[in-house]
């Protein structure tokens, strides 16, 4: 059993520690436990820990009734009206698997896939690798049923990750990790410069001083310092690749808004090489280049989104922060009576996706203790398990975790912890922060958005009571938090989750609780409301809150709107 379940981790590329190898073999059908636990990864896992498996097995047990068990919540989205409740796999009284978890169970298939009947059992991949690099066909109308008077009922949940971090965290906060994400971030956003006509021919920085012409040079911005001498009209800003650094000057009359480029953001700069002789800046410090243009990977101009053809809509609901004496119960109720009623766009609303903030947790800002209705953490998440049992089954939902909830504070967040999902169920879908997803083949990046804490201080004007132009910002910069070092931790994986790209179709985030949608060249930007009123932190900053909105898209149209239940 052993070799079998060895033989099936080295066919598909994955390793496993000791402790889970002898975890699994420890069960009656040791690898079709394997198996499932693999096909519940969206992406596969380098490593099987012992830890992952017995979460794995832990939620299916977490979200059964009394024996015999069903999944039924977990398999609420993805069941067609109508289909068979599955039998149990797994004892509720322990760890071990009494029976063979179904392939792929549904417990597990709900973690990162929700489909019908009819999608392949790899509808995740396919649906991921289509939302990459382009779906050959348009996909067809899907049907689960006919003739309900609530639509989205009549349709089956197409939703798939198409990457974030969970279980690919590798970083170990040492000097390594800092240079291998930097050295990511810039060819990420490099190999999307280069395809812009102006970075023709861009050259790397040791060949840029060597040259006595004009330069086109892609790096990253490690320093930017505007002189104190007030006759100087501009900024320096150092850039680095590989290779070695160079200073920049970017005249004010140039037009390029220096005191916008930000810290640690990447860019590409058209200029001339000048050798000073025996005056000026670079006297002492060697060649310089004089920018006469700077580009940005920004999206040239408008493009298609992705459509789906049916008749559905995604609704967003951001910020719940349950266990604040400021939640807006009443808001709450109006919303969830919306969705059960099915009237008007709810009709349609056939997926939730909640980004961040779920809980108010405990300890995230001074003195918050005393603005707490519930001071403990699991008991927030247990009166928000409460309150999405409500939420109809027919709607697929997405939970990720916000600066609130109790995941890792640095970005990228992964999932909610095992824990967390215990007292949440199978049902949701749970991702990290920030994740692509893939819901009826349009492409929707999520993200909660600590990144706005240092965009906000960084753009001149533009602050937190204007989402919507911060995320054209992050877009411009294909950068959610560019800055490393600032209010926003940032963790140094070996990739940077935190770069646009693809584009998405749909941008949503929240954290700042405002309420705003509108199309930025092609793509609609969300930002998700909240469902907390004013609280006295928020109060001392001038901050006021825009709660009890749900921003909606349909994703056949791309019509879209805001429901107002404040
Ligand atoms: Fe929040």
């Amino acid at each position: 059993m052993r070799k079998k379940v060895l033989s099936l981790l080295v066919s598909r590329g994955v390793l496993i520690e000791p402790e889970a190898l002898k975890l699994a073999i420890g069960t009656p059908d040791p690898d079709r436990l394997v198996e499932s636990f693999l096909d519940s990864r969206g992406q596969k896992p380098l490593l099987v820990t012992a830890d992952d498996l017995r979460c794995f097995m832990e939620s299916a047990v977490a979200c059964q009734e009394t024996p015999p068990v069903s999944t039924e919540g977990a398999a609420a989205s993805a069941r067609a009206p109508g289909q068979e409740k599955k039998q149990a796999t797994l004892d509720p009284a322990g760890p071990e698997v009494r029976e063979p978890p179904p392939k792929p169970p549904e417990a597990a298939a709900a973690r990162r896939v929700a489909g019908g009947p009819g999608l392949p059992a790899n509808a995740d991949a396919k649906v991921a690798r289509e939302a990459v690099e382009g779906s050959p066909e348009p996909p067809k109308p899907r049907r689960a049923g006919m003739g309900d008077r609530i639509a989205a009922k009549n349709y089956d949940a197409d939703i798939a990750v198409i990457s974030e971090i969970t279980d690919e965290s590798r970083c170990t906060g040492q000097a390594s990790d800092f240079k291998n994400y930097f050295e990511d971030r810039l060819r990420s956003i490099r190999r999307i410069l280069r395809q812009r006509p102006e970075m023709g021919g861009a050259v790397e920085v040791e060949k840029a001083l060597r040259v006595d012409r004009d330069v086109r040079l892609i790096c990253i911005v490690s320093d930017v310092a505007r002189p104190q001498d007030k006759h100087s009209r501009g900024a320096w800003v150092t850039m680095e690749d590989e290779t070695g650094s160079l200073k920049v000057w970017l005249p004010d009359d140039g037009g390029f808004a220096e005191k916008y480029v930000l810290k640690d953001e990447v860019i590409g700069i058209v200029g001339k090489v000048v050798r000073p002789k025996n005056q000026g800046y670079g006297r002492d410090r060697g060649p310089y280049i004089v920018a006469e243009r700077l580009v940005r990977p920004e999206l040239a101009g408008p493009r298609t989104p992705r459509r789906s053809p049916n008749p559905l809509s995604i609704a967003f609901i951001s910020d719940i922060h349950v266990g604040s004496k400021q939640f807006l119960g009443d808001d709450w109720k109006r919303m969830m009576g919306w969705l059960k009623k099915g009237e008007g766009e709810a009709s349609r609303v056939k997926y939730v996706v909640v980004p961040g903030d779920l809980v108010d947790g405990i300890g995230v800002y001074p003195n918050q203790e005393e603005e707490l209705d519930v001071d403990d953490i699991y008991l927030q998440y247990e009166a928000l398990a409460k309150m999405l049992e409500e939420m109809p089954d027919h709607i697929s939902l997405t939970l990720m975790p916000g600066n609130h909830d109790a995941s890792r504070l640095s970005e990228p967040q992964p999932a909610l912890p095992c824990e967390v999902r215990k007292i949440l169920g199978t049902r949701p879908l749970y991702v990290g922060n920030p994740c692509y997803l893939a819901i009826e083949g349009v492409r929707v990046l999520a993200y909660h958005g600590r990144g706005f804490d240092d965009y906000a201080g960084n753009l001149g004007p533009i602050g937190y009571q204007q989402p919507l132009m911060i995320m054209q910002e992050m877009l411009r910069r294909r950068h959610m938090s560019p800055i490393y070092g600032g209010k926003n931790q940032i963790a140094p994986e070996r990739r940077d989750y935190l770069v646009i790209n693809p584009i998405p179709d749909i941008f949503v985030t929240g954290h700042v609780h405002g309420a705003g949608i509108q199309e930025h060249n092609g793509i609609v930007i969300v930002n998700a409301s909240t469902w907390q009123s004013q609280t006295s932190f928020q109060r001392m900053h001038n901050f006021h809150p825009d709660p009890g909105k749900v921003p909606w898209v349909r994703l056949d149209s791309f019509m879209y709107g805001v429901e107002n239940f404040h």
